[in-house]
């Protein structure tokens, strides 16, 4: 009943010709697909050019990888969600844990983040995970449960459902180390609940959870065939786009 997403989160990588390149490609190789929805996360300076390559195919999507709380205003560097929506963008990415470790985002500031999205009718990608040294303390849920009760404060049941969650264990992104089907299974289960307590079981039941570290072609299907792994957000292997289309048919062969 949740239909899978699968996002390619590309960071500070990939120039405009290299966007338009990839777009081509993914499109040659995945068509005209329906029954997955599929995300492009550009730089903020190739999301343009994404839109552009993608011209008039709805199935494919685009968002951004942060942006500032405010509307608008004298806040040197920084981009707004009106300024996403005026590019056409659907989604963001908020409180990955690059940003939470090297750009020091905290709940709340991620928290204002996510309101100011809802507001602005962009669709947020919250990212939550715990570190190697919490998870080997015995601390995966209690983290789970800070960063999900901080970041999603005061939403309602609506916004709860518009909003996508990505589990991203710390020591697994960008390792090459994912982790295993059951243990990611057991984290998103955990955020299942946890969510349940913060509304009802119909909404919980309805938000989404992508699982993200180290997502490639090889472990894809694993991952995605737990019953609460509802698609990925996938860094390094989104970066080829045969790679990337793997994983989009991974999430699509087992419906
Ligand atoms: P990775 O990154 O797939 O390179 O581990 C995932 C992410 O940071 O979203």
């Amino acid at each position: 009943m949740r239909k899978k997403i699968v996002a390619a989160n590309w960071k500070m990588n990939m120039t405009q010709a290299e966007s338009a390149r990839f777009v081509e490609s993914l499109v040659l190789d995945i068509g005209d697909i329906t029954d997955v929805e599929v995300v492009i996360v550009p730089p903020f300076t190739a999301i343009a050019k994404v839109m552009e390559a993608l011209g008039t195919s709805q199935s494919i999507k685009v968002g951004a990888q942060n942006m500032h709380w405010e509307p608008n205003g004298p806040f040197t560097g920084e981009i707004s969600a009106a300024l996403l929506r005026d590019l056409l963008v659907r989604y963001v990415v908020l409180g990955h844990s690059e940003r939470r470790t090297l750009f020091r985002e905290t709940d709340e500031i991620v928290n204002r983040k996510v309101r100011a999205a809802h507001e602005a009718t962009l669709r947020p990608i919250v990212c939550v995970g715990e570190t190697l040294e919490q998870r080997d303390k015995g601390n995966v849920g209690k983290i789970l449960s800070i960063q999900l009760r901080g970041s999603l404060k005061d939403l309602n049941e609506k916004e709860l459902q518009e909003t996508v969650i990505a589990y991203e264990p710390v020591w697994a992104i960008g390792t090459g180390r994912n982790a295993t089907p059951q243990q990611a299974q057991e984290a998103h289960a955990f955020i299942r609940r946890t969510l349940r307590e913060m509304s009802d079981e119909a909404t919980a039941d309805r938000i989404r959870i992508q699982y993200g570290g180290s997502m490639k072609p090889e472990n894809a299907r694993d991952l995605m065939t737990q019953p609460d792994i509802d698609g990925a957000l996938v860094g390094g292997a989104s970066l080829d786009p045969r790679s990337f289309a793997q994983i989009v048919k991974a999430a699509r062969d087992e419906k």
